[in-house]
């Protein structure tokens, strides 16, 4: 495979009594991103972070921020996300009733700008705004917690994006998140993925070596 695969450890299911010391043992086993979810209570069922725990990260990490927004009125706070150091704002498309404008907003705060979709969205509603984003988040379980069963009926989704890719419709990168471990893996990589997100996969048990697990499983 030619393409590079990037792997982004989700905080989700990191220990946050000892987040810096965990984010730095990311860090050393090589992974490229680190994913942040941010939940309201209301879009999704739980509630974690916000703009300030990001800053945070940003002053103890070299890597770049992927802030994926699983909040409702998600353009209200994108400037706040943007100036705590995110370097990659998702927003659902499910919450964006301007989804066209909201990604341009991303775009002109100077960062990636990635919409996702939940397993019931299908694809087809990005059409009109293929081109206005730089990263597609196809959701592979129901957004709101780690630890979920990955919905192995989402890979014709990451087939069909990478087909668009492929015609030259766009570029983006395709990022997957849900359910990623060394077994479905092979799956999402062989479909398209090129962004693998894992909580559960990369903080429970040994950080490293979940890392090289993943990356191997990828090959
Ligand atoms: C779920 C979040 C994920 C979550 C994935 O709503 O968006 O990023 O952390 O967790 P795992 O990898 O445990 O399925
Ligand atoms: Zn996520």
């Amino acid at each position: 495979m030619s393409r590079s695969i990037r792997i982004a450890p989700s905080i989700l299911a990191a220990d946050f009594l000892h987040l810096a010391d965990q984010i730095k043992e990311c860090e050393k086993a090589g992974a490229d991103l680190i994913h942040c979810d941010v939940m309201d209570g209301h879009f999704v069922p739980n509630l974690t972070f916000g703009p300030l725990l990001i800053r945070q990260l940003h002053q103890i990490t070299k890597l770049e921020l992927d802030v994926h927004l699983m909040i409702e009125k998600p353009e209200l706070s994108l400037d706040a996300y943007r100036k705590a150091g995110a370097a990659a704002i998702t927003v659902h498309q499910e919450t964006c009733p301007h989804l066209h404008r909201t990604l341009a907003h991303i775009r002109e705060l100077g960062a990636r700008a990635g919409v996702s979709l939940n397993p019931s969205t299908p694809l087809e509603l990005l059409e009109p705004v293929l081109g206005d984003f730089d990263i597609l988040l196809i959701m592979t379980v129901n957004p709101g917690f780690g630890g979920q069963h990955f919905i192995e009926s989402m890979l014709p989704k990451i087939l069909q994006a990478d087909q668009w890719r492929r015609e030259g419709v766009a570029h983006f990168s395709i990022a997957v998140d849900g359910g990623i471990d060394p077994k479905t893996v092979p799956l999402v990589v062989e479909s398209g993925a090129d962004v693998l997100v894992a909580g559960t996969a990369v903080f429970e048990g040994n950080i490293a070596e979940n890392i090289r697990r993943l990356r191997e499983a990828a090959c």
